[in-house]
C-alpha cells in the first residue's frame, strides 16, 4: 500500500469514528429513552436487530491484515488492532505483510517481556502496560496484540523473549497489572496464544498431548488470570493443535475452559491464519478471524476475506440453518462489547507517545529486569577512571534488536545501543570497540550470511582485547530466524555465530573478561569458570543502552532475577531429558512427557543442579533474610498464610531484593514438585537498614488439580513452607499443617 491511500485510510477511520458517535446515538435514541446511561448490555440488544445476517457475519472475520468491517450505514465502527507486546507495530499494508511506509509510525519500545518478568515487580508491569497503552491509543490502535503468556518450556523456542518465563505464578502476577495498564486507555490488551503453544517448531500444525494437571497447573493459570484477574477483553487462539483439534478453535480450551469455567465475556480473536474449519469455529468459541489464507487464494489476494472461515461458508451454514443464529448474535454481542470498552468509549483519551515518561518506564524496566548471574573479585560495577581502556566487543553491542524477531518487530523512534550507552555514561575511560562477529540482516524466515570477513573480524577483536584494562563481550543471541525470532526455533542451545571460540581467543590475551548476554533465552556457557562478570540483558528496546550503561556503571544497583532457569546442558531441562517424543515431537505429534515438572520444578525434584536457578539475581550490595515466620501452624482452607521475615541491606549500597516463597506438599496421593513459588515481594532497602516483609497466600492456592474428580483438589496434612531469595537459594524451611 502507498503512503496515501494509509493515510486515506486514517482519514476514513477518523470519519468513520466520528460518524458512528453521532450515528450510534441516533440508533440508541430511537430504540430506547436513555441510551447512554444504559447498561452496554441493553445496548447490545438494541444493535443486534437492527443488522443484517451479512453484516453480522462481516463483523467476524478481518477486512484487512489487521482490521475488521464496522457497519457504516449504522456507525458501527471497524476495528483496529496492532502487534505487539513491547511496542505498537509499524503500519502493515491492507492485503500484504509490507510495511506500509507511514512515516508517523515511530514508537517508544519497551523492554521486552522476559525482562519485564525478571524485574519481580508487578507495579512496574503495570506502568509498563499504562505507557504501551497510551502508544496504542495515540496510534488509534483499538485491540493491541499482546501481552503473551505461553509458558517457558524448552531454551529452544525462538519466542520465548515474548513471553514471562517458566512459572505460572510469576506469569500470572506480572501480567494482570499489565493488561489493567493497556485498558485503562480504552484499548483492548489480547492474551496470546491460547494454548500450548509452547514451540515455534511445526506451531501451525503440530499436535500437544499434555496431562490435565499440567494444563491447569502449568499452561492455563496465567491466562486463567488474564481473565478473572484483569477482566482481558480479548484472547488469541493458538496455532497449534491440542488434543487433535486446533487450539483456536477447541472445544475444551475455548469453548469449555474459556467461555464455560472461566465464564469470559471478551472476544476470541485467530491467530493470523490459525482458523482451519467453519463449523469448529462457530461452534467452539471462535469470534473473530483474522490473516487466514483460503481455498489457495494465500494470505496475499485481494478481497480473499470473502472466502474466511467465518466469512461466506459461515454465511451460508447461517442460512440453510445448520448453524443457529444465536451463534452468531454471541459473537456479534461479544464484539459490539468489545467497541463499547475501547472505539465507542465516550470521553476516550487521546493517548500519548514517545514521551519522556515512557522513556523513562522503558529505562526502569531495563534496569530493574537486567540480572546479574556472575561477579567474581567485583568485576561489577566499572568505575569512569582516567587512564583505563575498555574494548567493547560484539555485533550485540551496535545491532538493532527491535528489527527482527517476527510479529513483536518494532520501529522505535530512537534505539540506544550498548556501545552509545556506554559512550554516554564514561567520560573518562577510552572505549573502543570491535565487532569480533558478524551475522547478516534479521529477515523472517531466512538466514543471510554476513559479508564481512570473519577472520578479520576475530583477529581485529583479539587485538583490540589485549591492548585493554577490560573486556566487554556483548554477545548472546539476536532476533534473526533460528535465533529469538517467531516462526521457527533454535537448533542449537550453545551460542551461535563462533562466539564461544571468539571468546576464548580473547581471553589466551586478557583474563579480565565481562560477558554480556542479550538473549530471550537460556544458553549453554562453557567458558563461565574463566570470566569473572555476566550479566543477561535480554532485549531492552529505545532504552537498551543507556538501561545497561546503568547497571555497568553501577549507577543503579542490579536487582533482576532470572524467570526461568538456566540448564548446564540441554538434556538436563526437562521437555528435552525425554527426548524427540517430547520434544519437538514425531510425525507432528508431541507429548509433554514431563507432566508439571517444568523448570525449577523438574530441576528441585530430579535434583538436577542448573546453571542458574530460577528467581537467582545477584546485588552490588548484600542482604540477609531473618526471622522467618508464619503467622500460624495450622490453617483451614478459606485462610491466608501470612508469611514474615526480616531483610537487612547489609551492604554498602542501596538496592532491591525480591523475598519469594515457595510451599511443597512432601506427602501427597499425587506426584508432586518438591516447592512451587505462590507469592514473593520485592522491596528497595536503603544500605544498612531492615524491613519487615509479609507476603500472604491463599491456603486454597496450594491446592493441585485432581484428574480423579476433574477439579482442585486441596490435601489436608503437612506442607513446608520454603522462604529465600532464589530458588535454589532457601534461607528457611516451615513446616505447616492444612486442616
Ligand atoms: C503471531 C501473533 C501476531 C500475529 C499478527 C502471528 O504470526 O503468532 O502473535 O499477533 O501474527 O501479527
Amino acid at each position: 500500500m502507498n503512503i496515501k491511500i494509509a493515510y486515506s485510510n486514517t482519514w476514513k477511520k477518523v470519519l468513520i469514528i466520528l460518524f458512528v458517535f453521532t450515528k450510534t446515538v441516533d440508533v440508541f435514541a430511537q430504540k430506547t429513552n436513555s441510551t447512554l446511561e444504559k447498561s452496554i448490555e441493553s445496548k447490545i440488544d438494541s444493535i443486534i436487530p437492527l443488522l443484517t445476517l451479512k453484516e453480522k457475519v462481516d463483523m467476524c472475520h478481518a477486512q484487512s491484515k489487521f482490521s475488521t468491517k464496522g457497519v457504516g450505514r449504522l456507525g458501527i465502527p471497524e476495528l483496529w488492532m496492532s502487534d505487539g507486546p513491547h511496542g505498537v507495530r509499524a503500519e502493515i499494508s491492507w492485503d500484504s505483510w509490507d510495511y506500509a511506509g507511514w512515516t508517523n509510525d515511530s514508537i517508544t519500545a519497551f523492554p521486552a517481556l522476559t525482562c519485564l518478568a525478571a524485574t519481580f515487580n508487578p507495579k512496574l508491569s503495570g506502568d509498563y502496560g499504562y505507557n504501551l497503552g497510551e502508544e496504542a491509543r495515540y496510534r488509534e490502535k483499538d485491540i493491541l496484540l499482546g501481552p503473551g503468556v505461553n509458558i517457558y518450556r524448552t531454551p529452544l523456542n525462538g519466542r520465548n523473549f515474548e513471553y514471562m518465563g517458566e512459572d505460572p505464578f510469576l506469569a500470572s502476577k506480572m501480567v494482570v497489572p499489565y493488561i489493567k495498564g493497556v485498558q485503562k486507555n480504552n484499548v483492548a490488551a489480547c492474551v496470546k496464544h491460547f494454548a500450548l503453544n509452547n514451540q515455534e517448531h511445526w506451531r501451525n500444525t503440530v499436535n500437544v498431548e499434555v496431562g490435565d494437571r499440567a494444563l491447569y497447573e502449568i499452561y492455563l493459570p496465567a491466562f486463567k488470570a488474564a481473565v478473572q484477574e484483569a477482566g482481558v477483553w480479548a484472547v488469541m487462539g493458538a496455532y497449534n493443535k491440542f488434543r487433535g483439534q486446533y487450539a483456536t478453535h477447541n472445544e475444551l480450551l475455548t469453548k469449555k475452559i474459556l467461555k464455560g469455567d472461566w465464564d469470559y465475556d471478551g472476544v476470541v480473536i485467530s491467530d493470523w491464519s490459525s482458523t482451519h474449519d467453519t463449523m469448529e469455529a462457530a461452534m467452539n468459541g471462535l469470534d473473530l478471524e483474522m490473516g487466514t489464507g483460503t481455498d489457495g487464494l494465500g494470505t496475499n489476494s485481494l478481497n480473499h476475506y470473502d472466502n474466511y472461515y467465518l466469512a461466506s461458508p459461515f454465511l451460508k451454514a447461517l442460512k440453510s440453518g445448520e448453524i443457529d443464529e444465536t451463534v452468531l448474535n454471541d459473537k456479534v454481542r461479544r464484539i459490539l462489547r468489545l467497541m463499547f470498552r475501547t472505539t465507542l468509549k465516550p470521553n476516550r483519551g487521546f493517548g500519548k507517545i514517545n514521551n519522556k515518561e515512557h522513556h523513562a518506564v522503558a529505562r526502569k524496566v531495563a534496569q530493574e529486569g537486567i540480572v546479574l548471574l556472575k561477579n567474581e573479585n567485583s568485576f561489577f560495577p566499572i568505575e569512569d577512571k582516567e587512564g583505563i581502556t575498555i574494548a567493547v566487543i560484539g555485533e550485540n553491542a551496535t545491532r538493532s534488536m527491535t528489527a527482527g524477531g517476527g510479529s513483536s518487530e518494532l520501529k522505535p523512534q530512537f534505539e540506544i545501543s550498548p556501545l552509545e550507552g556506554l559512550k554516554a555514561r564514561y567520560e573518562n575511560v577510552n572505549i573502543v570497540h570491535s565487532m569480533g562477529y558478524a551475522t547478516g540482516p534479521s529477515v523472517y524466515d531466512a538466514v543471510i550470511p554476513s559479508k564481512l570477513n570473519a577472520d578479520s573480524l576475530r583477529i581485529e577483536a583479539v587485538k583490540i582485547a589485549k591492548n585493554a584494562d577490560i573486556v566487554l563481550f556483548f554477545g548472546g543471541l539476536n532476533k534473526s530466524h533460528l535465533q529469538d525470532c517467531e516462526g521457527a526455533d533454535r537448533t542449537q542451545f550453545n551460542l551461535p555465530f563462533g562466539q564461544d571460540e571468539l571468546l576464548n581467543d580473547i581471553l589466551e590475551v586478557n583474563k579480565n573478561v565481562g560477558y554480556i548476554l542479550m538473549s530471550g533465552n537460556a544458553v549453554e556457557i562453557p567458558w563461565l569458570r574463566n570470566i569473572d562478570g555476566l550479566i543477561q540483558t535480554w532485549y531492552l528496546g529505545s532504552m537498551a543502552g543507556y538501561g545497561i550503561a546503568d547497571i555497568i556503571s553501577g549507577d543503579v544497583n542490579p536487582s533482576g532475577k532470572l524467570p526461568f532457569t538456566f540448564p548446564a546442558k540441554l538434556e538436563d531441562n526437562a521437555a528435552h531429558s525425554f527426548g524427540v517424543s517430547s520434544y519437538p515431537g514425531i510425525d507432528q505429534e508431541q507429548n509433554y512427557k514431563e507432566g508439571i515438572l517444568v523448570g525449577y520444578r523438574w530441576h528441585d525434584t530430579k535434583k538436577i543442579t542448573p546453571l542458574y536457578a530460577f528467581g537467582y539475581g545477584l546485588s552490588y550490595t548484600s542482604f540477609n533474610i531473618n526471622n522467618v515466620k508464619t503467622d500460624k501452624k495450622t490453617y483451614l482452607p478459606n485462610d491466608k498464610i501470612k508469611v514474615t521475615c526480616q531483610v537487612t541491606n547489609s551492604g554498602n549500597l542501596d538496592g532491591a531484593e525480591v523475598v519469594q516463597v515457595y510451599v511443597g506438599k512432601p506427602k501427597s496421593k499425587v506426584k508432586r514438585a518438591l516447592k512451587e513459588l505462590k507469592g514473593f515481594e520485592k522491596i528497595n532497602l536503603k544500605k544498612g537498614t531492615s524491613k519487615t516483609v509479609e507476603v500472604s497466600i491463599d491456603a486454597s492456592d496450594l491446592a493441585f488439580y485432581d484428574e480423579s474428580i476433574s477439579d482442585w483438589n486441596l490435601e489436608k496434612g503437612d506442607y513446608v513452607v520454603y522462604v529465600g531469595n532464589a530458588s535454589n537459594n532457601i534461607i528457611k524451611t516451615i513446616k505447616i499443617n492444612i486442616k
